[in-house]
């Protein structure tokens, strides 16, 4: 597929031009799409660095979006929240979101700050977060090993890391199922309820997930990880396989 192509060799380009146009119906269509999973996997992804007992006053959300992320973080601790993402327009809705928040008092000021910036060239010195969490980015990086080193570097080391990514279910009747899924439902529920946007996302989403783990099967992510300098690394299956929540932490030094 000529998308897949283009993600792999201009990924920025091309993050950029898939997500310009998302954002007014985003977090609505992402839910319903994927029947309330998302709310799920995002939620676990966040219980792996908000941890009992653990304190934290910075964190970083990298390919924040529309900030979805960010404000569950923001709810769930008293951390200064930053989020990063390459695409403004996603950002100017996370902003929107955040100011409504503001508003109806169900969030105090000040408590996310939002960057235009690139996960592989973070403009943030090293060690400057006490957790970070990363979502649905590794299939729009080129080198995602590298991208992990880059996230990694602006973590203090013992802060705690996790992500979210769509997978691949392992057991053959639960592909079957999402390959009909996503070939076949996501392309047309997408066009009905958010129009050629959602169409072009609908057809992208399968054969890009399902590229990105031929390419970088999960054992090499977690090495990956691994080579970061990341450790305790825990990777959760969910709804039969369709995300994956992975996470661990900075190793500190010996
Ligand atoms: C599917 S959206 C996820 C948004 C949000 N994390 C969520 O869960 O709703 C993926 C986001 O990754 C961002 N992105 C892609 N490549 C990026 C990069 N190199 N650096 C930062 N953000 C990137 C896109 O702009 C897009 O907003």
């Amino acid at each position: 597929m000529r998308e897949v192509e283009r993600s792999r060799t201009e990924p920025k380009l091309f993050a950029r031009s898939l997500f310009d146009d998302l954002p007014d119906r985003y977090d609505r269509l992402a839910e319903m799409l994927s029947f309330g999973q998302n709310r799920r996997w995002r939620a676990a992804m966040v219980d792996a660095v908000c941890r009992p007992g653990i304190t934290v006053d910075k964190i970083l959300d990298v390919a924040s979006g529309t900030a979805g992320v960010a404000l569950a973080l923001a709810r769930r601790t008293n951390a200064a929240v930053t989020a990063v993402d390459l695409t403004e327009t996603m950002l100017a809705e996370g902003r929107r979101r955040v100011d409504a928040a503001v508003e109806e008092g169900r969030l105090a000021p000040g408590r996310i700050q939002f960057t235009v910036g690139d996960a592989d060239r973070l403009p943030f010195p090293d060690e400057s977060f006490d957790a970070l969490t990363f979502t649905y980015l590794l299939r729009y990086v080129e080198r995602p090993a590298a991208t992990l080193r880059e996230l990694a570097r602006v973590l203090r080391p013992g802060g705690r890391i996790a992500s979210l990514e769509f997978a691949v279910p392992a057991s053959a009747p639960a592909r079957y199922a999402w390959r009909l899924y996503t070939r076949a439902v996501l392309p047309t529920a997408g066009y009905a309820l958010g129009g050629q946007a959602w169409w072009s996302v609908g057809r992208f989403l399968g054969p890009s997930i399902d590229a990105h783990y031929a390419s970088y099967p999960v054992h090499e992510i977690v090495a990956a990880w691994e080579d970061a300098g990341l450790e305790a690394v825990v990777t959760k299956s969910m709804s039969l396989g369709g995300g994956l929540v992975m996470s661990g932490r900075k190793q500190a030094p010996a």
